[in-house]
């Protein structure tokens, strides 16, 4: 019996010290002085004992009772003090600290801006490799070697059959050579060309667009892309479709809006023209679907393509594509 006694003692004794707030301690003291707490229950089965143990043990456990709620007692004026200690010269009336949330990229905010609004009209979204070939980068998008329209964008050679892709479009091929028609999707994207300027960068985004099926038409054309227009920038904005050659469509045309700067009066945003050029655009050249074993008489389609900065700079007046990618927090913060 008193070992059983002393037990408890050293146990209790080296928890109560070991206590470091006042749960902890309010959980110790129901373990051992609870109602159903070890000490109780030593207490409760003295009656028990022969009659020649009884005396004793009672008293030991009176005193080791008493004892420990003394010890329990200390400890918590001890983590009172700690406590009082801890929160010296702190004013816990003072508001909490604010502490800033991150936001995304503007260019990923656009991204999924224009992203939505096709995604509404039904358009899937695929992914193209931005490292990519000579092939689907040029060839199957109908510029063949040394043909004079790969002087329109200036490409970074990786090796001699592999470039950083200059445009989104070849995701067009990438995708129809996978897929059966109907076909509609937009691919957003980075792309590269070797050019650096107040309105150009060397790697900047993109977003391609495209849509075939039985009965495609130009009108199709025009009403995805005004519906577009209108709901990324407003139901007022005005939009003209300007004939234009891209190797991979045709008809090709080039989409203006009216300059959402000047509404059309002429400033130095569209060089007084009144209109600002937003994306390149035309019917899939049969040659393309040739490549990708479309059968021309039975499919036709749209493609499009435009850049997400130049249409994020539009939307909120940003004035140096450079700005994007400087990763100035306080311009970034705007967002
Ligand atoms: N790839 C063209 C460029 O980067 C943009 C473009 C024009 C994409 C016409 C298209 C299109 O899909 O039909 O300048």
């Amino acid at each position: 019996m008193q070992s059983t006694i002393v037990e408890i003692e050293t146990e209790a004794l080296e928890s109560i010290e070991q206590a470091f707030d006042s749960v902890v301690l309010e959980q110790i003291t129901i373990k051992y002085l609870g109602r159903k707490g070890i000490l109780t229950g030593f207490l409760r089965n003295i009656s028990s004992l022969s009659e020649t143990e009884r005396p004793d043990a009672g008293k030991n456990a009176n005193i080791l009772k008493e004892k420990l709620e003394k010890a329990i007692q200390t400890r918590q004026l001890k983590i009172e003090a700690q406590i009082d200690e801890d929160f010296q010269g702190i004013d816990v009336t003072l508001p909490g600290r604010f502490t800033r949330r991150g936001s995304f990229h503007p260019i990923t905010q656009v991204a999924g801006e224009i992203s939505d609004i096709f995604l509404r009209l039904g358009f899937d979204i695929a992914e193209s490799p931005e490292v990519e070939t000579d092939y689907y980068n040029f060839e199957a998008l109908n510029i063949p070697k040394y043909h004079p329209a790969r002087d329109m964008q200036d490409t970074f050679y990786v090796s001699e059959n592999i470039v950083l892709r200059t445009h989104t479009s070849p995701s067009q091929p990438r995708v129809m050579e996978k897929t059966k028609p109907p076909v509609r999707i937009i691919s957003p994207g980075k792309v590269f060309r070797c050019d650096s300027d107040i309105t150009h960068t060397p790697m900047f985004h993109q977003v391609e667009g495209l849509m075939v099926d039985k009965n495609i038409s130009f009108g199709d054309l025009k009403g995805i892309l005004t519906t577009f227009i209108h709901q990324f920038f407003d139901m007022e904005t005005s939009l003209r479709f300007r004939p234009s050659f891209f190797p991979f469509t045709e008809p090709s045309a080039e989409v203006d809006i009216r300059c959402v700067m000047c509404k059309g009066a002429g400033c130095r945003i569209c060089s007084k023209t009144g209109w600002l050029e937003v994306l390149g655009s035309g019917m899939v050249h049969p040659a393309v679907f040739e490549n990708v074993g479309y059968d021309t008489s039975q499919y036709t389609g749209f493609a499009f393509g435009m850049g997400i900065e130049r249409l994020a700079m539009l939307k909120y007046g940003i004035d140096d594509i450079r700005k994007f990618f400087e990763n100035d927090i306080r311009f970034l913060r705007q967002f």
